[in-house]
C-alpha cells in the first residue's frame, strides 16, 4: 500500500500529531483577560427600549495585541441578533487601516491606527450582540454578550 497517497493513512498521521481530529473552525474565541486577539464587548446588560444604547469593541484592553506593520488587527464587526428573529444584522464595521507604514519603509511611518470603536445604536427587542476581530497573522476571533430590555 502506497501510504504517503492514501489519504486515511495521512488523516491518522494529522491526528496524532495535533493530538485531535483536524477541523476547520473559522472563529477562535477565549477569555479576553486571558487571549488578547479577543475582541471586548463594553456594554450595558439591560437597556431601555428605543434609548440609543452606546457600545464599545476593542482589542487588548487587558493583554496588548502588537501594533506594527507585520502584526496588527485590520478590522473589527459588530452585528446583534434579537431573540425570536431568524437573522443577525450588522450594527457597524470599523477598519484600522495604518500601522507605521511610509515610504521609509515598515514601522517608519507617524500612525498606527488602535482597534477601539464606539457603536450607537437602538434596540426594540433583547437579543444578542457577537463582535468579531481579525488579525492579519491569527485570524478571526469572536466574543458575545447579552443585552436584555426593561
Ligand atoms: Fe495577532
Amino acid at each position: 500500500m502506497d501510504k504517503e497517497n492514501n489519504p486515511q493513512w495521512v488523516f491518522c498521521v494529522v491526528t496524532q500529531r495535533l493530538g485531535r481530529m483536524p477541523d476547520k473552525t473559522w472563529m477562535q474565541t477565549a477569555d479576553w483577560k486571558s487571549e488578547k486577539h479577543v475582541p471586548v464587548i463594553e456594554a450595558p446588560d439591560v437597556v431601555k427600549k428605543g434609548e440609543v444604547v452606546k457600545v464599545t469593541v476593542s482589542v487588548g484592553k487587558q493583554i496588548p495585541h502588537p501594533n506594527v506593520t507585520e502584526h496588527h488587527i485590520k478590522w473589527l464587526d459588530l452585528f446583534f441578533w434579537a431573540d425570536g428573529e431568524k437573522f443577525p444584522m450588522e450594527v457597524g464595521y470599523a477598519t484600522f487601516d495604518t500601522h507605521g507604514e511610509s515610504a521609509q519603509g515598515p514601522n517608519t511611518g507617524p500612525l498606527y491606527s488602535e482597534p477601539f470603536a464606539v457603536f450607537a445604536f437602538k434596540i426594540t427587542k433583547p437579543g444578542t450582540l457577537m463582535a468579531t476581530s481579525y488579525c492579519n497573522i491569527h485570524g478571526l476571533w469572536k466574543s458575545e454578550k447579552d443585552i436584555a430590555i426593561k
